[in-house]
């Protein structure tokens, strides 16, 4: 097997971190993830499950991106696609600057080192019938033409980096807590030294009180590594604690993307605001006090999606408007994006000193890099 040309001997180590938050690592243009569905005798093509609906973002070097929204509205089919765990049905994404979704399958496979992902469920993710050098080890077997010795010693690495105990290095999974089952899980994803890790809910499974550990666990690591992370999590206040800018989605769509200040003490879309008004506050005098957004009806089946706004169904402040045309996603204030008519009118009513005739559409990247 050929030594990889990406893993550790290229990649930053221990140490080394190779942050540069103004390069963006993960440029996603026009992405869609559909899952056909089939019906009738003859099992034909009746349809598909939007999941990811034509979504664009960056992320930078060095910083998380953290993704909320519902149950069901595709932040784990986003994340994979994003990985290319599945096949996309359009758009790009590029990696580096190398667009995953073309390459050929053995390219992929040299690519895959440098990007990993972190599942929820650390217990059905690792393997009980191997111990956790050989899980840990895995992707070291696959990937590189390493010596027994030396993929010991990484291994020990990884361990000694995750808070593991080396003696524990011949032990089965089952004989581990939840959270120390996670961190052998982020050491897999450690080995081969990635520098973008797609966390998906790492830490939903977990007890409250490990939680925190583990949240601290990555961004100890992805300070030490120079790590950039997509952060999935319908856990408002981990993600306000972790993300540097948080994306938010409804029904297969990012409706807003702003940085985490913004996005929390601003919000712009109706969504955002439903879902923050139902994070409960530490303080009990504004947890009583404060106004909830209580959303009416349930999330629409992402395979017959709403005509216009894909939440006008649901919206508190929905106008006609909505019911008929897709808001696009624009720059309402600098670094914050939504997807909202509310304030297409405002823009055209020219209270923002802004009209729609002179405000192209623009996607999330072309606004950051203005
Ligand atoms: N393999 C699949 N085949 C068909 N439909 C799927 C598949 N995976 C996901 N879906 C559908 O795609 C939509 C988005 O699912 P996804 O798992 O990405 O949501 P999610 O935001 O991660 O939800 P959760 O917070 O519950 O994890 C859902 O309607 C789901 O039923
Ligand atoms: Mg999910």
């Amino acid at each position: 097997m050929n030594a990889p040309d990406t893993p550790t001997d290229t990649a930053p180590g221990i140490g080394q971190n190779a942050t540069d938050r103004s390069r963006k690592l993960v440029e996603v243009k026009n992405l869609k993830l559909y899952f056909p569905v089939y019906g009738g005798l003859l099992r034909r093509h009746v349809g598909d499950v939007k999941a990811v609906d034509d979504v664009s973002f960056d992320i930078y070097e060095g910083e998380t991106l953290g993704i909320v929204g519902e149950s069901g509205c595709g932040k784990s089919t986003c994340g994979r696609a994003v990985l290319r765990l599945y096949e996309l049905t359009e758009g790009s994404v590029r990696i580096a600057g190398e667009d995953i979704a073309t390459l050929s399958p053995e390219k992929l496979r040299r690519k895959r080192p440098s990007m990993q992902m972190v599942f929820q469920d650390p217990q059905a993710s690792l393997n009980p019938r191997m111990t956790v050098a050989s899980i840990i080890g895995e992707p070291l077997d696959e990937h590189t033409d390493w010596s027994r010795a030396r993929k010991l010693e990484r291994i020990y690495e990884l361990m000694d980096a995750v808070g593991l105990n080396r003696d524990y290095a011949n032990r089965y999974p089952h004989a581990f807590s939840g959270g120390q089952r996670q961190r052998i899980g982020i050491a897999r994803a450690l080995a081969l030294n990635p520098r973008f890790i797609v966390c998906d809910e790492p830490i939903a499974a977990l007890d409250v009180s490990i939680q925190a550990q583990v949240v601290n666990l990555l961004e100890e690591l992805q300070e030490q590594f120079g790590l950039t992370y997509m952060f999935i999590s319908h856990d408002l206040s981990m993600v306000r604690h972790i993300a540097d800018r948080v994306a938010v989605m409804y029904l297969g769509k990012i409706v807003e993307l702003a940085p985490v200040s913004m996005l929390y003490e601003s919000p712009l879309h109706p969504y955002t605001e439903a879902l923050l008004s139902a994070v409960p506050e530490a303080d009990p005098f504004t947890e009583t006090h404060k106004e909830r957004v209580v959303l009416k009806g349930d999330v629409p089946s992402p395979s017959n999606p709403p005509k216009g706004c894909n939440f006008c169904t649901r919206c508190p402040k929905v106008m006609e408007i909505c019911r008929q045309f897709e808001p696009p996603v624009r720059e309402h204030r600098p670094g914050q994006f939504a997807a909202c008519h509310l304030y297409e009118e405002t823009r055209t009513a020219g209270t923002s000193g802004v009209t729609r005739s002179e405000h192209n559409e623009t996607s999330v990247q072309q606004g950051e890099d203005a």
